[in-house]
């Protein structure tokens, strides 16, 4: 008889969500779905806009990655003025970016993934969280907290405590940093950087106790995509887009990000709002490929900062022989690897004297009707695709968002862990295997704010279910 098992919600991610498990007669999994059922429709809603506020506005989708709307959104906006902004403008925008990466990494690690580490993925779910980690490890986690607002105070410092709309939009940014706000940040780094590397050191002994994790949660091969810069390097504000393969074999390279709809397609599926893009070439859903920290190790030719490089090349030793690390457990490891990346890159601006520039906006008109450009979130690329009329208003627009882009992998890291435990355990719910299943997607620290409205979280229930609707099952907590 087949039967499905229900995950509704899933804690500790940004967002709601619900996962469906089907087994198949004989008992086995047959598909694992990622429920993203609600719909927020920003792309409707933008319509009739003037494109200058578009960073303002894109930047309320989502209450954990403003920067990363606001950062790209402004550079669709330089397309459509059809400007090079002024180099410090360009170089506050990446210390910006640099910030957020920071932050939000911090967040997913001390706050939404260290507890499954550090306290053990069979552990009490009520102590599993930063309370339990605090508990546990009292300096980690005040180091981790520390952390991500080191993060946002570079993001507070730029954009102001509320970042405003306009801190950077189409042509420049409004202001550069004070002597005072390059001295506050100077006098902290040292600690982040002390944090990040005891982080990277906590990960790395841990690793070992992780080895059927690190085997299950989405090991398999696919495609890995992202911005490159100048030889290949690490990215995270421009350049060009790359793919790789799960050798390490470069697929595609030095695609243009406004082309995007040469090399992205994006699938709808009815049983979920998040759209599934993929690979065009190699067809749905063979074309399916990860984007984010994991992916952006994977693609660069090196970092281009020494603690960060030094680091890139144990991670690239994981896998033996193989280039690129294959499992998105390893999503955290690459993730502090570019805590360290970020924090040495913001070491170099701040002994530029481009960042206290006055120099900061380039001003033109509307000379172009479409704006295409693409950005690194922390979860990935996003690309921001705007057409405008004659008076610069929002005739129509596409936003592929960096969780939208997992969509795939997402799933089939589900189907491989459900498959896992239902093969050892038989049909039923096995505790250890609804944490995974919860881990397995938080590696991917899926940010479901910026595809759909809900906020909060809700305590999990899980029911198992017959082919007839039937509860077999059902555990809640
Ligand atoms: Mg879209
Ligand atoms: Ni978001």
């Amino acid at each position: 008889m087949a039967q499905q098992i229900v995950i509704d919600p899933v804690t500790r991610i940004e967002g709601h969500a619900k996962i469906t498990i089907t087994l198949d007669d004989g008992g086995h999994v047959s598909d694992a779905r990622f429920h993203v059922t609600e719909f927020r429709g920003f792309e409707k809603f933008c319509e009739g806009r003037p494109f200058r506020e578009m960073p303002g506005i894109t930047a309320r989708i989502c209450g954990i990655c403003p920067v990363s709307h606001l950062l790209a959104s402004a550079k669709a906006g330089d397309k459509i003025l059809a400007v090079t902004i002024p180099p410090a403008a360009s170089k506050l925008r990446r210390m910006m970016n640099l910030g957020q990466i920071i932050q939000s990494h911090a967040l997913s690690f001390f706050h939404l993934s260290a507890p499954d580490l550090i306290l053990g993925m069979d552990s009490d779910p009520a102590k599993r969280n930063v309370f339990g980690l605090i508990a546990a490890d009292a300096e980690l986690a005040r180091r981790g907290i520390r952390l991500r607002q080191f993060g946002q105070e570079i993001i507070e410092h730029l954009g102001g405590k509320k970042i405003h709309p306009s801190w950077s939009d189409p042509g420049g940014v409004r202001n550069s940093l004070s002597n005072e706000s390059i001295e506050a940040i100077k006098k902290k780094l040292p600690e982040a950087k002390e944090t990040a590397r005891i982080a990277v050191d906590v990960y790395k002994k841990l690793m070992d106790n992780f080895k059927s994790e690190a085997h299950i949660f989405g090991n398999f091969p696919s495609l890995f995509m992202g911005l490159v810069g100048e030889d290949g390097k690490w990215e995270h504000y421009d350049g060009t887009i790359r793919f790789v393969d799960s050798m390490g074999n470069i697929i595609a390279d030095g695609l243009n990000p406004a082309d995007y709809k040469q090399y992205i397609g994006e699938a709808v599926e009815s049983w979920s709002y998040l759209k599934f893009p993929y690979y065009l070439p190699m067809g749905y859903p063979g074309g399916i490929y990860r984007v984010g920290p994991l992916a952006r190790l994977n693609i660069c030719s090196e970092i281009g900062t020494p603690e960060a490089d030094k680091e890139l090349k144990e991670f690239r030793a994981l896998e033996s022989g193989v280039r690129s690390v294959s499992s998105s457990f390893h999503y955290h490891y690459a993730r502090l690897i570019e805590i360290i990346a970020a924090l040495e890159k913001i070491e170099e601006y701040l002994s530029d004297p481009d960042i206290s520039s006055k120099r900061l906006k380039a001003k033109a008109g509307i000379n172009s009707l479409e704006g295409i450009a693409a950005s690194e979130a922390p979860r990935g690329t996003l690309f921001h695709d705007y057409k405008v009329d004659d008076a610069g208003l929002i005739q129509k627009v596409n936003l592929i968002i960096a969780t939208g882009q997992n969509n795939l992998a997402m799933n089939r890291t589900i189907e491989q862990i459900a498959r896992h435990f239902i093969h050892s355990h038989g049909p039923k719910i096995a505790e250890g295997m609804l944490n995974r299943v919860e881990a397995g997607i938080r590696a991917y620290d899926p940010c479901l704010s910026c595809s759909t409205h809900a906020f909060g979280k809700m305590p999990m229930e899980i029911a198992l279910i017959d082919k007839s609707g039937n509860l077999i099952d059902r555990k809640s907590r």
